[in-house]
């Protein structure tokens, strides 16, 4: 039985695990999930929970321990209770699709799950001294350039995902650095330097295949093309080009953004100082790009 990707309703990631809403009306949700090798999906009893849950193994094979050893459920094999009343955890040992319907909805809360980082990214902006939507300008503006350099929809989502959540690891940046108003101490930098790294190993926690491919970016983000950068000091080719378009957008925001402790500077000034830099912080292609598109820029 084929399930046609154009059917779904809406489709989040959680953890390895493709979720995607297939129909849903007077209560009843029928989920299509896809499971990574290695996964394991679990079904728990909870409190004043009644529902019927069923599945249906479209392909692959889950295995589930039972009084007598291991039970494998193969395609065309189904499971149900109603309701569950004990634990049951299931490992898929091969890519494994099922269809699962249950007669009380459940599918909003794996997308909460899934919109969490993009929250915490927002979250990461305020406590940043930001005051409104440096996350959100960062993305629009980096996918602008990304469509101008003719990248395909992978490379596309890849980015998208990578511009937004481009600080994120600055949640593990204790908040005495983070707000620190005067300079940091030489300690206390290294610390902050160290949000690229945090951020590329959050991302990578989260399986979600468009998230773990942004990591590498938003390690890169602070990398600058004469070598001068963190984490690593990599020059010129050797970062990546969606993580040098960050770069530029980025520092452009920076310069000209209302913070918490100093205005913004005018849009002149942070252009002329992006166009200074160029070829040195940053890759001469991207600002080239980056100044033609500046009626776009709003
Ligand atoms: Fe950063
Ligand atoms: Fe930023």
């Amino acid at each position: 039985m084929d399930i046609n990707p154009k059917d779904f309703i809406e489709t989040v990631y959680v953890r390895g695990v493709q979720i995607s809403l297939v129909a849903s009306g007077d209560g009843t949700e029928i989920i299509y999930h896809k499971l990574n090798p290695g996964v394991r999906w679990a079904l728990e009893p909870t409190e004043g929970w009644t529902a019927l849950e069923y599945f249906l193994v479209l392909s692959g094979e889950l295995r589930y321990p039972s009084d007598n050893g291991y039970k494998v459920l193969k395609p065309g094999d189904s499971f149900y209770r109603s309701p569950v009343t004990d634990h049951h955890i299931f490992q898929s040992y091969q890519t494994t699709e099922f269809l699962y319907i249950t007669s009380q909805p459940i599918f909003h809360h794996y997308s909460k799950a899934s919109h969490g980082i993009m929250d915490l990214a927002v979250s990461i902006e305020e406590k940043d001294g930001y005051t409104v939507d440096h996350c959100s300008r960062i993305k629009r503006w980096s996918m602008l350039i990304g469509e101008e350099l003719g990248f395909n929809a992978k490379q596309l989502l890849v980015l998208n995902n990578a511009s937004f959540l481009h600080d994120v690891g600055k949640v593990k940046v204790p908040l005495s650095i983070l707000q620190k108003p005067g300079k940091l101490t030489p300690k206390e930098w290294e610390i902050m330097k160290k949000h690229t790294t945090f951020g590329r190993e959050l991302l990578e926690s989260t399986q979600v295949p468009s998230l773990v491919d942004a990591g590498p970016i938003v390690e890169q983000h602070h990398e600058r093309y004469d070598g001068t950068g963190y984490p690593f000091g990599l020059k010129k080719n050797e970062i990546s080009i969606e993580a040098s378009i960050i770069a530029v957008v980025d520092s452009y925001d920076a310069i000209t953004s209302d913070r918490v402790y100093q205005k913004g500077r005018p849009k002149e000034e942070a252009i002329e100082e992006i166009f200074r830099c160029r070829g040195t912080m940053y890759h001469p292609d991207i600002v080239d790009i980056f100044l033609s598109l500046q009626n776009k820029m709003i």
